[in-house]
């Protein structure tokens, strides 16, 4: 992070230190005005955050010191600056709807096989929805099961709850991710072996958890439908998404039921490559592409606002005041809307994977904070939950709450109820109450101390009209790129995940001690004890 920047915004934080959200409203009758900015369907109202004109200069020149508009073009042109795998990044080039456009990558246009691949998804899923693809017996398609993990699920399994009122009724999607066999176990108890779809979606298609499932669903699957030649059953209810076409051949899938995708798209950013393709069956082809859309929309708006009325930007800057200049260690995500349970989770991933990481690109440690833990809960369910902490803890806490003028789901007056709530806590957040407002509401005196809420709690509102195939995607496309910005101040590399790596492998040397004849357990002997405690259980 550049340090002389960063100078300039730690005074700037000191200078503002003495005034609160709640004296900031009290001196500006125009605040709300001012720190609104809205793209592709998204307004986003961050007047309840700790900042003054100043404060957002000084970040606005944090972001400008780290060449960030430079950057952006990078990514979007392909260069490879995911340098440690030696990758492009263009998640982006997915979604890039203009017909006439054009990306390089090593010199050659990828989006002719962007769209190939989508046509192919396109022309599965139809089949698959018009029951045209029938199963082994005949039947048609009633249940798709996605094996798949990381960013091979958290994707396609939250934006298929999501966008659940844009899906065929008569469909139903499962997400099997952990190599948990319960969850395997409890996803069979729900489907019928001959009207099953499998999507077993694996960059690599060599994780663990995933091919351990799969092989597990395709050994029941043959069991539930006898066949002379099995692969006649696997071809009609397996498929593969992966950059591996080998491992898919390997595993018995033909590749001709392979839908593609490449190394420049990273797996928590995948859910618009062929890693949908189980959302793309439940929603259709068109709902998908409107989901791309969406995407595309807050991408444009990414490269080409200005700083100042960049929404992912924002997002970003007031992220990196919580996290370096008040030292918070979280945020919260608060989508008031019960279709987007899962945006916690996903978000996760996002950001942690992404941006989890200690050293910088020139590869020594980092001397500031990087990436923030992220958390959350649908709305209003968090409320009864952990929002005391957030309202009257000691620890400082940002939320982003999430929400949308209409419902699809309208029953008496539930949606004025949620939105209600809605707004009501980020205005308690912002302002809470004062000793004297408990007093004059006749609290007893032993009380107000309990009672009172110091406020002064930054949140970031974002409205959109409604939850559809679009916002949806816009909403994505803005988490991405707030990392992204966040990954460029910070100087770090936002799109490897080395972390994981190290437990996948003891993982491997463990298993064999669990169950070999003669385990080697040349463990410490906090893991023997506990290897050996497991086996003497289990008889070995
Ligand atoms: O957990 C690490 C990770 O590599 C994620 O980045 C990725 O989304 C997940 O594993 C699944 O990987 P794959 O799609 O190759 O099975």
């Amino acid at each position: 992070m550049n340090q002389e920047a960063w100078k300039k915004v730690e005074a700037a934080i000191e200078a503002s230190k003495g005034t609160t959200i709640r004296q900031l409203f009290a001196a500006d009758p125009a605040r709300a005005e001012r720190y609104t900015a809205s793209a592709a369907g998204w307004t986003l109202d961050y007047s309840k955050n700790r900042i003054d004109a100043n404060v957002m200069k000084a970040l606005l020149k944090l972001a400008e010191a780290a060449n960030l508009k430079a950057e952006i073009e990078k990514m979007f042109t392909g260069e490879k600056i995911n340098r440690t795998e030696n990758r492009a990044v263009l998640h982006t080039a997915l979604r890039n709807c203009d017909p006439a456009a054009k990306v390089l990558v090593d010199g050659k246009d990828v989006m002719p096989d962007v769209r190939a691949v989508l046509a192919k998804m396109s022309a599965f899923a139809d089949k698959v929805r018009k029951g045209e693809h029938k199963g082994f017996t005949g039947k048609r398609i009633k249940y798709v099961v996605n094996i798949g993990i990381g960013g091979s699920d958290l994707g396609p399994a939250m934006a298929t709850i999501a966008l659940a009122p844009f899906s065929k009724r008569g469909i139903k999607c499962f997400f099997v991710s952990n190599v948990d066999s319960t969850h395997l176990a409890e996803t069979l108890r729900e489907v019928k072996a001959d009207q099953t779809l499998f999507i077993v979606a694996s960059k690599t298609f060599t994780t663990q958890e995933t091919m351990t499932n799969a092989l597990s669903a395709r050994t029941w699957l043959i069991e539930k439908l006898p066949s002379v030649n099995p692969n006649d059953v696997v071809s009609k209810h397996f498929v593969a998404v992966s950059t591996n076409a080998e491992e898919v051949s390997k595993f018995g899938i033909d590749t001709a039921n392979m839908f593609g995708f490449w190394d420049w798209v990273g797996g928590r950013y995948s859910l618009p490559s062929a890693i949908g393709l189980s959302l793309m069956i439940s929603i259709g082809p068109a709902n998908f592409r409107k989901l791309l859309k969406g995407y595309w929309k807050m991408d444009k708006h990414f490269r080409t606002a200005k700083l100042d009325r960049n929404l992912p930007v924002i997002l970003a800057l007031l992220g990196i005041l919580y996290a370096n200049g008040y030292h918070a260690e979280s945020y919260a995500v608060l989508p008031y809307d019960q279709y987007l349970s899962r945006l916690p989770a996903y978000l996760q991933q996002l950001d942690m994977e992404s941006n989890g990481k200690s050293v910088t690109k020139d590869g020594k440690p980092v001397t500031y904070t990087t990436g923030p833990i992220e958390w959350g809960e649908p709305g209003t369910n968090g409320q009864h939950s952990f929002y005391q902490l957030i309202h009257q803890g000691t620890h400082l806490i940002p939320c982003d709450f999430i929400g949308f003028c209409k419902t699809h789901n309208a029953i008496a007056d539930h949606h004025d109820k949620l939105m209600a709530n809605f707004f009501a806590q980020t205005e308690a957040l912002a302002f809470g109450k004062t000793a004297e407002q408990c007093r004059a509401d006749g609290d007893p005196e032993n009380l107000v101390p309990f009672k009172t809420f110091e406020g002064n709690r930054p949140t970031n509102t974002l409205l959109a009209d409604e939850l559809t195939p679009e916002t949806l995607g816009a909403l994505i496309a803005l988490y991405e790129h707030k990392v992204f910005v966040q990954g460029v101040i910070w100087d770090i590399y936002s799109f490897d995940q080395w972390g994981v790596q190290l437990g996948k492998v003891l993982a491997k040397n463990v298993l064999k001690d669990l169950t070999a004849d003669k385990p080697s357990l040349k463990h410490d002997s906090s893991t023997n004890a506990l290897i050996a405690r497991y086996r003497k259980v289990l008889g070995r």
